[in-house]
Protein backbone atom coordinates (compact mmCIF):
# COMPACT_ATOMS: atom_id res chain seq x y z
CA UNK A 1 0.00 0.00 0.00
CA UNK A 2 1.00 3.88 -0.67
CA UNK A 3 1.77 6.65 0.52
CA UNK A 4 0.26 9.77 -1.16
CA UNK A 5 1.90 13.33 -1.13
CA UNK A 6 0.30 16.29 -1.96
CA UNK A 7 2.23 19.28 -2.22
CA UNK A 8 0.78 22.71 -2.12
CA UNK A 9 3.12 24.84 -3.29
CA UNK A 10 3.39 28.46 -1.84
CA UNK A 11 4.69 30.55 -4.93
CA UNK A 12 7.94 31.26 -3.35
CA UNK A 13 8.96 27.84 -2.35
CA UNK A 14 9.57 24.81 -3.77
CA UNK A 15 8.10 21.65 -2.93
CA UNK A 16 9.76 18.34 -1.64
CA UNK A 17 8.65 15.05 -1.01
CA UNK A 18 9.15 14.80 2.96
CA UNK A 19 8.56 11.01 2.72
CA UNK A 20 11.76 8.73 1.88
CA UNK A 21 10.18 5.01 0.95
CA UNK A 22 12.34 1.99 2.21
CA UNK A 23 11.49 -0.85 0.15
CA UNK A 24 14.00 -3.37 0.57
CA UNK A 25 13.28 -3.90 4.13
CA UNK A 26 10.11 -6.25 4.91
CA UNK A 27 8.77 -8.68 7.39
CA UNK A 28 10.41 -11.91 8.27
CA UNK A 29 12.98 -11.59 6.08
CA UNK A 30 14.94 -8.08 6.95
CA UNK A 31 16.93 -5.89 4.53
CA UNK A 32 17.05 -7.44 1.33
CA UNK A 33 20.41 -7.00 0.80
CA UNK A 34 22.49 -8.46 4.45
CA UNK A 35 25.70 -7.41 3.53
CA UNK A 36 24.44 -3.80 3.05
CA UNK A 37 22.04 -3.44 5.71
CA UNK A 38 25.03 -1.45 8.00
CA UNK A 39 25.02 1.36 5.26
CA UNK A 40 21.33 0.97 4.80
CA UNK A 41 20.57 1.69 8.34
CA UNK A 42 23.37 4.42 8.43
CA UNK A 43 21.08 6.00 5.64
CA UNK A 44 17.95 5.50 7.31
CA UNK A 45 19.73 7.38 10.57
CA UNK A 46 20.97 10.12 8.20
CA UNK A 47 17.24 10.24 6.54
CA UNK A 48 15.88 10.75 9.67
CA UNK A 49 18.25 13.45 11.07
CA UNK A 50 17.67 15.48 8.00
CA UNK A 51 14.17 16.09 8.89
CA UNK A 52 12.25 13.33 6.74
CA UNK A 53 10.12 10.37 7.25
CA UNK A 54 10.80 7.18 6.18
CA UNK A 55 7.69 5.16 5.06
CA UNK A 56 7.17 1.18 4.85
CA UNK A 57 4.62 0.09 2.51
CA UNK A 58 2.95 -3.27 4.34
CA UNK A 59 3.50 -3.80 8.13
CA UNK A 60 7.39 -4.27 8.13
CA UNK A 61 7.11 -6.65 11.40
CA UNK A 62 4.93 -9.67 12.92
CA UNK A 63 1.20 -7.42 13.12
CA UNK A 64 -1.60 -10.90 13.44
CA UNK A 65 -4.47 -10.06 11.28
CA UNK A 66 -6.27 -11.41 14.14
CA UNK A 67 -4.64 -8.90 16.40
CA UNK A 68 -5.71 -5.83 13.88
CA UNK A 69 -9.23 -6.99 13.80
CA UNK A 70 -9.40 -7.45 17.90
CA UNK A 71 -8.46 -3.72 17.93
CA UNK A 72 -10.74 -2.69 14.79
CA UNK A 73 -13.79 -4.29 16.86
CA UNK A 74 -12.84 -2.53 20.07
CA UNK A 75 -13.71 0.83 18.97
CA UNK A 76 -17.02 -0.99 17.52
CA UNK A 77 -18.31 -2.78 19.72
CA UNK A 78 -17.28 -0.85 23.40
CA UNK A 79 -18.46 3.28 22.50
CA UNK A 80 -16.56 4.20 26.21
CA UNK A 81 -13.25 3.56 24.38
CA UNK A 82 -12.51 7.70 23.62
CA UNK A 83 -9.54 7.83 24.29
CA UNK A 84 -5.98 6.73 23.39
CA UNK A 85 -4.73 3.17 25.14
CA UNK A 86 -0.85 3.61 26.30
CA UNK A 87 1.14 0.51 26.71
CA UNK A 88 4.29 1.22 29.23
CA UNK A 89 7.01 -1.26 28.03
CA UNK A 90 9.27 -0.81 30.83
CA UNK A 91 6.51 -1.51 33.08
CA UNK A 92 4.56 -3.71 30.98
CA UNK A 93 1.29 -1.99 31.90
CA UNK A 94 -1.88 -0.96 29.93
CA UNK A 95 -3.66 2.56 30.43
CA UNK A 96 -6.83 4.20 29.65
CA UNK A 97 -8.60 0.74 28.46
CA UNK A 98 -12.24 1.19 28.95
CA UNK A 99 -13.17 -2.40 28.41
CA UNK A 100 -15.36 -4.24 30.89
CA UNK A 101 -14.40 -7.54 30.14
CA UNK A 102 -11.84 -9.03 31.97
CA UNK A 103 -10.87 -11.10 28.96
CA UNK A 104 -10.79 -8.56 26.68
CA UNK A 105 -8.73 -6.35 28.67
CA UNK A 106 -6.10 -9.15 28.94
CA UNK A 107 -6.51 -9.82 25.11
CA UNK A 108 -6.17 -6.39 24.59
CA UNK A 109 -2.90 -6.10 26.76
CA UNK A 110 -1.39 -8.83 25.13
CA UNK A 111 -1.80 -7.43 21.17
CA UNK A 112 -0.28 -3.87 22.48
CA UNK A 113 2.90 -5.86 24.29
CA UNK A 114 3.41 -7.96 20.85
CA UNK A 115 3.11 -4.84 18.85
CA UNK A 116 5.34 -2.80 21.35
CA UNK A 117 7.91 -5.63 20.91
CA UNK A 118 7.95 -6.29 17.09
CA UNK A 119 8.15 -2.63 16.16
CA UNK A 120 11.00 -2.30 18.89
CA UNK A 121 12.95 -5.29 17.13
CA UNK A 122 12.12 -3.75 13.13
CA UNK A 123 13.45 -0.36 14.42
CA UNK A 124 16.46 -2.07 16.22
CA UNK A 125 17.44 -3.07 12.52
CA UNK A 126 16.66 -0.44 10.43
CA UNK A 127 17.84 2.15 12.59
CA UNK A 128 20.78 0.33 14.33
CA UNK A 129 22.93 2.84 15.03
CA UNK A 130 20.69 4.38 17.39
CA UNK A 131 19.36 0.82 19.34
CA UNK A 132 22.32 0.40 21.86
CA UNK A 133 21.25 3.95 22.92
CA UNK A 134 17.76 4.62 22.87
CA UNK A 135 14.98 5.01 25.79
CA UNK A 136 11.88 2.54 25.26
CA UNK A 137 9.09 5.15 25.66
CA UNK A 138 5.19 4.42 25.04
CA UNK A 139 3.28 2.76 23.02
CA UNK A 140 -0.83 3.93 22.31
CA UNK A 141 -3.39 2.60 20.26
CA UNK A 142 -5.44 5.39 18.70
CA UNK A 143 -8.98 4.12 18.15
CA UNK A 144 -10.25 7.40 17.48
CA UNK A 145 -11.63 9.71 14.13
CA UNK A 146 -9.45 12.31 14.37
CA UNK A 147 -11.94 14.42 11.79
CA UNK A 148 -13.95 16.36 14.22
CA UNK A 149 -12.34 15.78 17.48
CA UNK A 150 -13.27 18.74 19.99
CA UNK A 151 -10.04 18.68 21.76
CA UNK A 152 -8.84 22.15 24.00
CA UNK A 153 -6.27 24.03 21.74
CA UNK A 154 -3.13 22.95 22.95
CA UNK A 155 -4.58 18.97 22.62
CA UNK A 156 -5.24 19.72 19.02
CA UNK A 157 -4.17 16.98 16.58
CA UNK A 158 -4.94 18.74 13.61
CA UNK A 159 -3.15 21.93 14.01
CA UNK A 160 0.72 22.26 12.94
CA UNK A 161 3.15 21.27 15.91
CA UNK A 162 6.26 20.29 16.71
CA UNK A 163 6.12 17.18 19.94
CA UNK A 164 7.23 18.05 23.78
CA UNK A 165 6.23 15.79 26.49
CA UNK A 166 5.10 17.91 29.55
CA UNK A 167 5.56 14.70 31.96
CA UNK A 168 8.76 13.45 30.34
CA UNK A 169 11.74 16.31 29.26
CA UNK A 170 14.41 14.80 27.14
CA UNK A 171 16.74 18.11 27.63
CA UNK A 172 17.31 17.98 23.84
CA UNK A 173 17.25 13.76 23.49
CA UNK A 174 15.00 13.52 20.64
CA UNK A 175 11.69 12.04 20.22
CA UNK A 176 11.33 9.16 17.63
CA UNK A 177 8.30 7.93 16.42
CA UNK A 178 7.17 5.41 14.76
CA UNK A 179 3.42 5.08 13.42
CA UNK A 180 1.12 1.77 11.68
CA UNK A 181 -1.96 2.73 10.08
CA UNK A 182 -4.46 -0.43 10.60
CA UNK A 183 -7.37 1.12 9.22
CA UNK A 184 -8.56 -1.26 6.60
CA UNK A 185 -10.17 0.77 4.42
CA UNK A 186 -9.05 4.89 5.47
CA UNK A 187 -5.73 6.82 5.17
CA UNK A 188 -4.34 8.47 7.69
CA UNK A 189 -3.66 12.14 6.83
CA UNK A 190 -1.46 14.16 8.02
CA UNK A 191 -0.18 17.77 7.08
CA UNK A 192 3.82 18.80 7.30
CA UNK A 193 5.28 21.94 6.64
CA UNK A 194 8.90 23.74 6.41
CA UNK A 195 11.42 21.78 8.19
CA UNK A 196 12.27 22.49 12.06
CA UNK A 197 15.12 25.13 11.50
CA UNK A 198 13.11 27.13 9.26
CA UNK A 199 10.09 27.66 11.48
CA UNK A 200 12.49 28.49 14.08
CA UNK A 201 14.24 31.45 12.20
CA UNK A 202 10.64 32.80 11.51
CA UNK A 203 9.22 32.34 15.23
CA UNK A 204 11.75 31.33 18.22
CA UNK A 205 12.30 34.91 18.90
CA UNK A 206 8.65 35.52 18.88
CA UNK A 207 7.95 32.50 20.94
CA UNK A 208 10.42 33.66 24.15
CA UNK A 209 13.62 31.76 23.64
CA UNK A 210 15.72 34.94 24.84
CA UNK A 211 14.14 35.06 27.81
CA UNK A 212 13.72 31.22 28.35
CA UNK A 213 17.74 31.00 27.16
CA UNK A 214 18.30 33.36 29.88
CA UNK A 215 16.18 31.82 32.55
CA UNK A 216 15.41 29.10 31.52
CA UNK A 217 17.97 26.40 33.53
CA UNK A 218 16.59 27.23 37.28
CA UNK A 219 14.07 25.29 38.94
CA UNK A 220 10.84 27.10 38.44
CA UNK A 221 9.07 27.63 42.13
CA UNK A 222 6.35 25.91 41.50
CA UNK A 223 8.25 22.74 41.03
CA UNK A 224 10.57 23.66 43.75
CA UNK A 225 7.14 23.52 45.74
CA UNK A 226 5.89 20.20 44.40
CA UNK A 227 9.55 18.79 45.75
CA UNK A 228 9.16 20.30 48.88
CA UNK A 229 5.80 18.52 49.26
CA UNK A 230 6.90 15.08 48.33
CA UNK A 231 5.72 15.52 44.46
CA UNK A 232 6.91 14.47 41.43
CA UNK A 233 7.71 17.35 39.24
CA UNK A 234 9.45 17.20 35.55
CA UNK A 235 12.97 18.40 35.79
CA UNK A 236 12.90 21.12 32.54
CA UNK A 237 16.10 22.44 31.13
CA UNK A 238 15.41 25.68 28.75
CA UNK A 239 15.56 23.81 26.59
CA UNK A 240 12.22 21.50 27.64
CA UNK A 241 10.54 24.88 28.36
CA UNK A 242 11.04 26.30 25.12
CA UNK A 243 10.13 23.36 22.90
CA UNK A 244 6.57 23.23 25.10
CA UNK A 245 5.79 26.87 24.57
CA UNK A 246 6.89 26.67 20.75
CA UNK A 247 3.96 23.59 20.82
CA UNK A 248 1.66 25.68 22.38
CA UNK A 249 3.06 28.84 20.28
CA UNK A 250 2.31 27.15 17.07
CA UNK A 251 -1.19 26.05 17.72
CA UNK A 252 -1.94 29.67 18.93
CA UNK A 253 -0.90 31.38 15.58
CA UNK A 254 -3.86 31.72 13.83
CA UNK A 255 -2.21 33.80 10.91
CA UNK A 256 0.75 30.83 10.59
CA UNK A 257 -1.99 28.12 10.71
CA UNK A 258 -3.95 29.38 7.85
CA UNK A 259 -1.18 30.54 5.87
CA UNK A 260 1.71 28.36 5.57
CA UNK A 261 2.84 25.79 3.29
CA UNK A 262 1.15 22.79 3.46
CA UNK A 263 2.13 19.36 2.65
CA UNK A 264 -0.83 16.79 2.82
CA UNK A 265 0.07 13.11 3.42
CA UNK A 266 -1.94 10.07 2.97
CA UNK A 267 -0.44 7.29 4.27
CA UNK A 268 -2.76 4.25 3.11
CA UNK A 269 -3.78 1.27 5.49
CA UNK A 270 -0.98 -0.64 6.64
CA UNK A 271 1.58 1.80 5.57
CA UNK A 272 4.12 2.51 8.37
CA UNK A 273 6.01 5.58 8.70
CA UNK A 274 8.99 6.70 11.32
CA UNK A 275 10.09 10.44 12.09
CA UNK A 276 11.09 12.47 14.77
CA UNK A 277 8.44 14.47 15.92
CA UNK A 278 10.03 17.15 17.46
CA UNK A 279 11.78 18.34 14.63
CA UNK A 280 9.25 17.03 11.61
CA UNK A 281 6.09 19.43 11.96
CA UNK A 282 2.78 17.41 11.91
CA UNK A 283 -0.64 17.86 11.87
CA UNK A 284 -3.34 14.48 11.59
CA UNK A 285 -6.48 15.81 9.87
CA UNK A 286 -8.43 12.95 9.97
CA UNK A 287 -8.33 8.68 10.35
CA UNK A 288 -8.66 6.17 12.59
CA UNK A 289 -7.18 3.36 14.47
CA UNK A 290 -3.35 3.51 13.75
CA UNK A 291 -0.71 2.53 16.84
CA UNK A 292 2.20 3.76 17.54
CA UNK A 293 5.95 3.23 19.28
CA UNK A 294 8.11 5.75 20.81
CA UNK A 295 11.71 6.37 21.86
CA UNK A 296 14.07 8.64 23.15
CA UNK A 297 17.02 8.57 21.41
CA UNK A 298 20.38 10.76 23.06
CA UNK A 299 21.44 13.36 21.20
CA UNK A 300 24.90 11.96 21.34
CA UNK A 301 23.32 8.70 19.58
CA UNK A 302 22.84 10.72 16.27
CA UNK A 303 25.22 10.91 13.18
CA UNK A 304 24.71 14.69 12.79
CA UNK A 305 24.12 16.07 16.21
CA UNK A 306 23.81 19.68 15.25
CA UNK A 307 20.75 19.40 13.38
CA UNK A 308 19.21 18.19 16.01
CA UNK A 309 16.76 20.87 17.72
CA UNK A 310 19.03 21.31 20.50
CA UNK A 311 21.90 22.54 18.78
CA UNK A 312 19.90 24.61 16.27
CA UNK A 313 18.14 26.50 18.76
CA UNK A 314 21.64 26.83 21.01
CA UNK A 315 22.96 28.48 17.92
CA UNK A 316 19.99 31.11 18.27
CA UNK A 317 20.45 31.65 21.93
CA UNK A 318 24.14 31.85 21.72
CA UNK A 319 23.88 29.64 25.23
CA UNK A 320 23.52 26.48 26.40
CA UNK A 321 20.13 25.86 26.73
CA UNK A 322 20.77 22.35 29.00
CA UNK A 323 23.66 23.23 31.01
CA UNK A 324 22.25 23.41 34.46
CA UNK A 325 19.23 20.93 34.73
CA UNK A 326 21.32 18.02 33.75
CA UNK A 327 23.18 18.79 37.17
CA UNK A 328 19.65 18.53 38.94
CA UNK A 329 18.29 15.18 40.59
CA UNK A 330 14.93 14.79 38.93
C1 LIG B 1 0.51 13.63 17.04
O1 LIG B 1 1.56 13.32 17.62
O2 LIG B 1 0.29 14.81 16.84
C2 LIG B 1 -0.50 12.56 16.64
C3 LIG B 1 -0.24 11.98 15.31
C4 LIG B 1 -1.20 10.86 14.95
O3 LIG B 1 -1.91 10.35 15.84
O4 LIG B 1 -1.24 10.47 13.78
FE1 LIG C 1 2.27 15.44 17.75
Amino acid sequence: MECEVLIETAPDSVGVDPVVKVTDFAAGRGWSDPTQSSDRAHWCCEQLEEGRILGFEDIPFDFPEADRQFLLQQRQSDTRVHKNISYRPKQDALHGNASERKEDAGRLHGIMRHYSREATEFLARVLAPYAAHWSLDYASFRPQEERGRKLPLHKRNDLLHVDAFPSRPTRGNRILRCFTNINPNQPRIWLTTDQFAELAVRFAREAGLEEIARNGNGRSWLNALKRAMGLKAANRSAYDKFMLRFHDYLKENGRFQGSCRKIQLAFAPQFTWVCFTDSVPHAVISGQFAVEQTFIVPINAMIHPEKSPLRVLERFAGRSLTADAALQPG
